[in-house]
């Protein structure tokens, strides 16, 4: 077997996946139309046009507005549904899907409505699709600690519908420390825990994020590496990193996918894994991330693609005892 074909037939795990950042701009202008919102493109081509981005920020800002679109609890049915047939179409088995609640409660879309569509397209998912797949709610860096406390309380009547919380938008000038109370919280509640670090920001963050907030694994972290005693605890503690290499080259964290960094995080020993980040705004879902990187990089082979696809099912929730089925 080639291996392109070994990347796309092995049964893996998607760990890092923004479910706002999988809606396609056809999907984006059909529930605009629907819901009778005007959009400032005048076609899904002049939106995929649009999709150039120079850094972090100049993404976000799209994506969120690309959000604004989403307003019934249908919509958000549709969406994670649509995500759900294509990751079962490229193996994927379990996913741990991301929800930015603040995007939508911010803009007078109840809370109800987003999780109820979530919950429900990852229920059939499992049902039809035989994808195990749970939702992780995030809080929006770049807003208050007290915003994110207000969504935590919002959040817990819901409390059986996702497994953790995570932390992301702009990283820089919104440091781990500024979340240390609402994560604590939520730590309490027995929720997991994992945080954007070392994307943008530097490599304090990732440290920062898993002694200030207990983090059980980093989302990015790609930038542990300009810490040689951050990578060395990182491997000794089997911290997972859910890397995104399509993101990184569109967001600029490295100017071209063969100056990537995964295949020395692989050699020295980090749990690192290969995720899709946004696929509907980076040119990929997952099989393509895998694809493209083991093109760009000679180092990697059939031994790092099976390392990979273990790491994937290692370091998600699941308990141990079904992901022995799995691996
Ligand atoms: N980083 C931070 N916030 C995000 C990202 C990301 O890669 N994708 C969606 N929200
Ligand atoms: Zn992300």
């Amino acid at each position: 077997q080639e291996l392109p074909d070994i990347l796309r037939r092995m049964p893996k795990a998607e760990l890092h996946i923004h479910i706002e950042g999988s809606l396609e701009p056809e999907l984006i202008f059909a529930m605009a139309r629907r819901n009778g919102i005007e959009l400032p493109y005048p076609s899904v081509e002049a939106l995929r046009a649009a999709y150039a981005f120079t850094d972090l920020q100049s993404f976000l800002d799209i994506y969120y507005a690309g959000a604004g679109v989403l307003i019934t609890e249908e919509d958000f049915f549709d969406m994670a549904w649509s995500y759900l047939v294509r990751a079962r179409e490229e193996n994927v088995i379990h996913s741990e899907i991301f929800f930015d609640p603040q995007t939508h409660t911010a803009r007078g879309v109840p809370f109800a409505a987003v999780i109820n569509g979530l919950d429900r397209a990852v229920r059939r998912g499992r049902e039809e699709l035989g994808l195990s797949a749970s939702l992780i709610l995030c809080f929006l860096r770049h807003l208050s600690e007290a915003d994110a406390l207000a969504t935590l309380e919002q959040a817990l009547p819901f409390r059986d519908k996702f497994i953790g919380v995570g932390l992301d938008s702009g990283e820089r000038g919104n440091p781990p420390e500024k979340f240390a109370a609402v994560f604590g919280r939520c730590r309490e509640l027995g929720l997991h825990l994992v945080a954007h670090a070392g994307e943008e920001g530097p490599a304090r963050y990732i440290s920062d994020a898993l002694d200030l907030l207990k983090a059980e694994r980093i989302d990015h972290g790609v930038r542990c590496l300009e810490d040689p005693a951050l990578v060395a605890r990182l491997a000794a503690e089997g911290v997972a990193l859910t890397v995104c290499p399509l993101s990184n080259v569109k967001l600029k964290v490295f100017p071209e996918l063969c100056r990537h960094n995964i295949g020395e995080l692989l050699a020295r020993g980090i749990v690192a894994t290969i995720n899709s980040d946004d696929p509907a705004y980076f040119g990929g879902y997952l099989n393509e991330n895998f694809t493209a990187i083991f093109e760009a990089l000679p180092e990697l082979g059939a031994g790092e693609a099976y390392r990979l696809a273990r790491n994937s099912f290692e370091a998600s929730f699941v308990p141990e005892e079904t992901r022995k089925g799995w691996i």
